[in-house]
């Protein structure tokens, strides 16, 4: 067993187990189960309520994590990182709250045909509310956002340009400051899906020139149901309220109300201060590892993992050069469908996601109903690689039989 995979007690509780579906959920090290167990057996009180020490300390460490978090996503001022339960949440608060203010009839919202749903249908929805209209950036036959096209498309009318910092579903990289750049030479906000982008990739949102940036807690060593939307202090000012109750008001008179200063007026309703403790010993955790370390780490698992399967006859790769993808290899093999083809991979421990990938409009323009998606992550090893590939000869095997 590898070092990196004795951190993780799942791992360790399953030995013949090839966990290869990190790009829907990372496993968690022991340092983040601990992390959380210490606050709730140590800390844990209603933060920014009771005038009381143990009350303080839940508020400290709270604050603590979400200042560790920021630094991890090279966000200096922490004020201007908004918990939310992931990325789904803070695209949806974005488009809501900002959005609901506002996007105009004839206004136009542009995303990009490689979004995952959650930076689609948000959108999409909006677009629909306000007589705005949804502009669809084409993608290349090679799983990348089509730039000249999309610059093409912004226009005095663009409100906003959302697209993924990384595509969940093939793992291409896209240029992630070029398209904010061409975003604000039209005066519209930048708004990046970093779902994929933080687990896998040195972030900075400092150095990205970005209006807002999603992300989620689970698929970096995370707990589920944290994680946060990174945005300017502009941006956030100039947002309504997104939910309403305790916590996110100042003054609350019997017909009006007033705002808490940031992050807390998108915060409303105890916070999830337990998950925010173990989302920072998470970055505590990458960052011990070192970011650059976890893109060589897994580039190489990728590079081998696309040679093995290549190898085999009638497997497809879609999606950019190794190079230019995080740790995704999206594939079918011919004649196999890929859940089927997970199936068989499950039988021999080997679990991956196969399906839509929650981007039915990029499997739409690849003109693919569904893909077999293994993601790699610090955790995984030479052998789950192997194991990947004996089990799609193995697949490929029981179906030339038929
Ligand atoms: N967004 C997650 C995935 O890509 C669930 O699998």
């Amino acid at each position: 067993m590898s070092a990196r995979r004795e951190d993780f007690p799942l791992l360790v509780n399953n030995p013949g187990l090839h966990y290869l579906d990190s790009a829907a959920t990372s496993q968690k090290p022991r340092a983040v189960l601990d992390a959380m167990r210490d606050y709730y057996e140590r800390d844990n009180a209603n933060p920014h309520r009771g005038a009381y020490d143990l009350s303080a300390r839940a508020t400290e460490r709270y604050h603590d994590a979400r200042v560790r978090i920021a630094k991890f996503i090279g966000l200096q001022d922490s004020d201007c990182l908004v918990f939310t339960r992931g990325t789904t949440e803070a695209l949806n608060l974005v488009a809501t709250a900002w959005g609901g203010a506002n996007v105009q009839p004839g206004d136009e919202i542009v995303v990009t045909g490689l979004e995952h749903h959650a930076n689609f249908v948000p959108w999409q929805q909006l677009a629909r509310a306000k007589g705005a209209s949804l502009r669809i950036c084409p993608v290349t036959t090679d799983g990348r956002i089509d730039l000249e096209q999309l610059k093409g498309m912004l226009g005095e009318r663009t409100r906003v340009v959302a697209f993924s910092h990384v595509s969940n579903a093939l793992g291409t990289i896209n240029p992630v400051t070029e398209i904010a750049r061409a975003a604000h030479a039209v005066g519209a906000l930048a708004i990046c899906d970093g779902a994929q982008g933080t687990p896998h990739l040195p972030v900075s949102f400092d150095a990205l020139g970005l209006d807002a940036y999603a992300f989620s807690g689970h698929k970096m060593c995370g707990p589920m149901g944290i994680g946060g939307l990174a945005a300017t202090r502009a941006l956030l000012e100039s947002m309504p309220p997104y939910q309403f109750g305790g916590d996110m008001i100042e003054i609350v008179g019997d017909e009006r109300s007033t705002w808490n200063a940031l992050p807390h007026k998108f915060e409303a309703g105890t916070p999830n201060v337990a998950d925010a403790i173990g989302l920072a010993a998470a970055c505590e955790y990458l960052d011990g590892i070192g970011m650059a370390q976890v893109r060589t780490h897994e580039l190489a698992l990728l590079g081998r993992a696309q040679d093995a399967l290549l190898a085999i006859d009638g497997v497809t790769v879609y999606g950019p050069g190794v190079n230019d993808r995080s740790g995704v290899l999206s594939f079918t093999l011919e004649g196999v469908h890929p859940h089927d083809l997970a199936t068989i991979l499950d039988q021999q421990g080997v679990c991956i996601r196969a399906g839509h990938h929650c981007a039915q409009p990029l499997m739409r323009r690849l003109a693919v109903p569904a893909t077999a998606r293994a993601s790699f992550y610090v955790y995984s090893t030479e052998e789950d690689v192997a194991a990947l590939a004996a089990g799609v000869a193995r697949a490929k095997e029981i179906f030339s039989n038929f």
